[in-house]
């Protein structure tokens, strides 16, 4: 990061030099942090969309170009080549590992696969169809109480077994968060067991049929995690962030990141394209008619899956999910009416011009539910394996900015625009 160049602002006729701060791929900022200060003014900027909260060693991406990598790998190569373990090593410590050392790692997450058997008892205390996002965001709050040394310093000692810890229960927690809702006995996992293999085990293993691992299932559930890992200051890292700039414990800015998640504009709207697939296929298929209540201003209705704050081309996720979902459908012969109504409504649009001249194109969301499907996943389960895949990208970016000398705790400024002082009138005398 270097920081040669010079912005100019004039404000109030005076005019103030500010820093420009360029990233290694070049990307330009100007440093705003004396503006107050030295103008009384400060920047508006609803949404973030143009503003930088930090600096980042841990994702790059260039929307314009649809590039994507985590630690300077691009995403296609690790899911490639990678497994999900190995690039939760990676965003973590900023290496892929050896070969001995992603099984040490690996033996790691085993180890800290089971909840706490007292943690099972809370399950009983939700109702038999609380969504297990719900379910997520609570157990991983309670999971402090659960696992000590949650005080910064001791975090900060202890963050690799914290993260080995959040990274292997929240797949436990997820199974038996299912195992209730289904009514089915919780399955353990297996400590011989790889992480994607152990997800698939003991979620679809009953006691009476039994559950056959196959490889391409483990593949693609594997790079479907990669492909949620990260992705740099979205709106759930951003929140992991802020909670845990006011030093609150790992455990609760995990949790709060969790329920930024569950927002159907955020990691809700894989869940949420396949509601919308569903209506459509109920409603005999007019993918036009759901297109033009997406372009009716009137309507508050947006078509989930399309659309990026940052990809202003096509989402290189949604590349990838959609090549892993034609060829697990194509093997399942599953003749899956809901893909060919959303190829269809990509293919519209992609050519409609509301959308071409937004730039609005799918996202990682729009076929991710269409695997999970394929899986055996039940739709409830769509955002919960989101945030399984996201939980190292959480963690890398916590650990990064507890570790920044420079961080701060965040604190927003506003512009007041609400009355003016009032006299205060006694209750008897007000009308
Ligand atoms: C994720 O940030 C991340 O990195 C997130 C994520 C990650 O990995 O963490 O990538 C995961 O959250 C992906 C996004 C999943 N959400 C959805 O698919 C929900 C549908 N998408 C939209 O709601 C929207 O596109 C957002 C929320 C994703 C982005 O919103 P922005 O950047 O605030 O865009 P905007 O609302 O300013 O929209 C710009 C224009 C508007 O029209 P005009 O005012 O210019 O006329 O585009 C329109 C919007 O109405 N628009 C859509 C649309 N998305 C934007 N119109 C119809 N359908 C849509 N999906």
């Amino acid at each position: 990061m270097s920081k040669k160049q010079k912005a100019k602002l004039i404000v109030d006729g005076r005019e103030l030099e500010l820093d420009v701060i360029v990233g290694s791929e070049g990307e330009r900022a100007v440093d705003i942090s004396k503006l107050r200060s030295e103008t009384g003014y400060i920047t508006l900027d609803q949404g973030y969309g143009n503003t930088g909260s930090c600096t980042s060693n841990i994702t790059f991406i260039n929307g314009e170009e649809g590039i994507l990598r985590y630690r300077g790998y691009r995403i296609e190569d690790l899911c490639e080549h990678s497994t999900f373990t190995e690039v939760c090593y990676l965003l973590l410590r900023n290496r892929l590992p050896t070969l001995e050392q992603r099984e040490t790692f690996s033996r790691l997450l085993n180890e800290h696969s089971l909840l706490h058997e007292d943690m099972r008892h809370l399950y009983n205390f939700f109702p038999r169809d609380a969504h297990p996002m719900n379910i997520l965001g609570t157990m991983v709050n309670a999971m402090s109480s659960f696992y000590r040394n949650v005080d910064l310093l001791s975090m900060r000692d202890n963050i690799d077994l914290t993260a080995a810890r959040l990274i292997s229960k929240i797949r436990t927690t997820a199974c038996y968060a299912y195992k209730k809702n289904i009514g089915e006995p919780i399955v353990y996992p297996r400590r011989e067991q790889k992480y994607c293999e152990n997800f698939l085990r003991m979620m679809f293993w009953s006691p009476v049929n039994g559950y056959e691992l196959r490889e391409d299932h483990v593949r693609a559930l594997s790079v479907l995690l990669i492909l949620h890992a990260d992705h740099e200051q979205n709106c759930s890292t951003s929140t992991v962030r802020l909670v845990g700039s006011a030093h609150a414990n790992l455990y609760a800015s995990i949790s709060a990141g969790i329920s930024a998640l569950w927002g159907p504009l955020h990691g809700g709207a894989n869940q949420a394209v396949m509601d919308m697939l569903a209506k459509i296929q109920r409603q005999g298929g007019d993918i036009h008619k759901f297109i033009n209540m997406a372009k009716d201003k009137s309507s508050s209705f947006r078509l989930s899956g399309f659309g990026h704050r940052v990809y202003k081309n096509y989402d290189p996720r949604a590349k990838i999910i959609k090549k892993i979902c034609t060829k697990i459908l194509e093997e399942e012969a599953a003749h899956q009416p809901l893909l060919d109504i959303a190829l269809r409504l990509e293919e519209a649009v992609l050519k409609d011009d509301y959308f071409v001249s937004r730039k609005l194109y799918p996202n990682v969301d729009f076929y991710s539910g269409l695997v999970y499907t394929a899986l055996g996943f039940p739709i409830n389960m769509f955002t919960v394996l989101f945030a399984i895949g996201r939980m190292p990208g959480w963690i890398a970016h916590w650990k990064e900015m507890i570790n920044d000398p420079k961080a701060r705790i965040g604190r927003p400024r506003q512009i007041y625009t609400g009355v003016r002082e009032r006299k205060y009138v006694p209750i008897k005398d007000r009308s």
